[in-house]
């Protein structure tokens, strides 16, 4: 199959060099142009452990182009595929799909011959439909196709969850698209890829119903570890002793400093939109985003509590910044909140992250950037781990001990045993733990 992919960022990229690395015949196409030198140079725009061997196998094996030209792309495609972004549209939270919009425009422009058209890109019910309208519109004489399929990889296992997915939802009712699609997933499995067809706004709608979902479990455990430190209970014994349980599940059930990302927060508002537009509350979403947000900056109390009560003037470490380990993504990381929380409160925030320090950057333009955690940890009042790289995971504590001003650790991703730290001599707080 001939296949163009829209939009190179986290999504497309990933996608595109797996296509190619099942057989098909890959173009991934940006609009940035610096983004598309650079990939054609073999440097990766973005940090997702194993992509960068599996563009390079791919390039070399023939199999792999990147491209600013979307017309030549579109033009030799069996199947153009969308994964531009959908941020919230600043001021009013709906997902903004200027960029959708845009890409359909040129896309249409392009199609020669039957071409099936996918929005892999997050989008809001009904706006396969309004792609298809404007593709019409265009060209009437275009024989295409318009076809959800939502993404659920993960970054930082983005490559492992697209070659085995736990489904392929795909959104058509038309036959031909059907078997296109089929076809460019067979390679997948050497039995039957778990492609799940449904009709297209299902398939929209089955993509903000299932990050809802995951960002309430979250929420929810977040609170239960609330309710844990107030009675003096353990949130993780709760949490392994509900997810034994099969209806529930053990997964999602990880207490911490609040979600972020770049799919929860901005997915879970937009269903909101959605929900308003329809005249169909969903209370539950609406609690769980009000919950979310407090949570982030409140954490930056538990830090101030552990400090005796105040942060000015004190100097405090942050390890970890982008929203999870194995990625650089710093979008709605809940390091953002809690550091300005915390320079609210008068501190000095020092802060090292193994990736995501450039991106994070401009985001925290009073932050003193460090090489590595000790580096980080010189001369502060309270150590704050925000995001559970590996990397934290083992610290020599005597170590930190040596170089910090006071020994304080606050742990929002519960890396350590409480009876540990206490044992070497530092002050500690978590999540949900007495
Ligand atoms: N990041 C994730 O983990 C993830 C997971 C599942 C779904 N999604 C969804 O996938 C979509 C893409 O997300 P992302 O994180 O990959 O975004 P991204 O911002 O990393 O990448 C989008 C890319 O599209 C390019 N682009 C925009 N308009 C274009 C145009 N007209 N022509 C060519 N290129 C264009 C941009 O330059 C950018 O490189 C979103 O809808 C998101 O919600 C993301």
């Amino acid at each position: 199959m001939k296949i163009s992919i829209i939009g190179s960022g986290y999504v497309g990229l990933v996608s595109g060099v797996c296509f190619a690395d099942f057989g098909h015949i890959v173009t991934c196409v940006d609009k940035d142009a610096s983004k598309i030198e650079a990939l054609g140079r073999g440097e990766i725009p973005i940090y997702e452990p194993g992509l960068k061997d599996l563009v390079l196998r791919n390039t070399q094996a023939g199999r792999l182009f990147f491209s600013t030209d979307l017309a030549k792309a579109v033009a030799e495609s069996d199947a153009v595929f969308i994964a531009v972004g959908t941020p919230s549209r600043r001021g009013d939270g709906y997902a903004d799909l200027t960029y959708i919009y845009a890409a359909t425009q040129e896309i249409a422009a392009a199609l020669t011959g039957f071409t099936v058209v996918v929005a892999k890109s997050t989008v809001p019910v009904g706006t396969g439909d309004e792609v298809e309208r404007i593709i019409a519109k265009l060209r009437p004489d275009a024989e295409f196709a318009v076809v959800s399929n939502p993404e659920f990889l993960r970054e930082g296992a983005a490559i492992d969850d697209f070659k085995r997915p736990d489904r392929i939802v795909v959104g058509t009712l038309d036959p031909r698209a059907r078997e296109v699609m089929s076809e460019v997933y067979r390679p997948l499995n050497l039995n039957q890829p778990p492609l799940y067809f449904v009709d297209r706004r299902t398939s929209e709608l089955i993509k903000y119903a299932a990050n809802a979902f995951l960002a309430t479990k979250i929420t929810f455990i977040n609170e239960m570890a609330d309710l844990c430190e107030k009675t003096g209970a353990n949130v993780q014994d709760l949490a392994r002793g509900i997810g034994m349980d099969n209806r529930i599940g053990s997964k999602f059930l990880h207490p911490g400093p609040g979600f972020g990302g770049s799919c929860f927060p901005k997915d879970t508002v937009a269903i909101l939109k959605t929900s308003h537009d329809y005249d169909s509350p969903l209370r539950i979403i609406e609690t769980v985003v009000a919950v979310n947000e407090q949570r982030k900056r409140g954490m930056a109390k538990k830090v101030i509590a552990a400090c005796g009560g105040s942060v000015r003037d004190k100097s405090i470490a942050v390890l970890g910044l982008s929203f999870k380990p194995n990625t650089d993504d710093m979008r709605d990381a809940p390091s953002i909140a809690l550091v300005t929380a915390l320079e609210d409160a008068g501190a000095k925030v020092r802060a090292y992250d193994p990736a995501a320090m450039e991106q994070a950057k401009p985001l925290m333009p009073n932050v003193t950037f460090c090489d590595d955690a000790y580096a980080c940890a010189q001369g502060t009042e309270a150590l704050v781990i925000v995001t559970e790289w590996d990397a934290f995971r083992a610290l020599d504590l005597d170590r930190l001990k040596q170089v910090m001003a006071a020994p304080v650790m606050v742990d929002l991703r519960n890396v350590y045993r409480p009876e540990e730290l206490r044992r070497r001599g530092f002050k500690y707080a978590s999540i949900g733990r007495a």
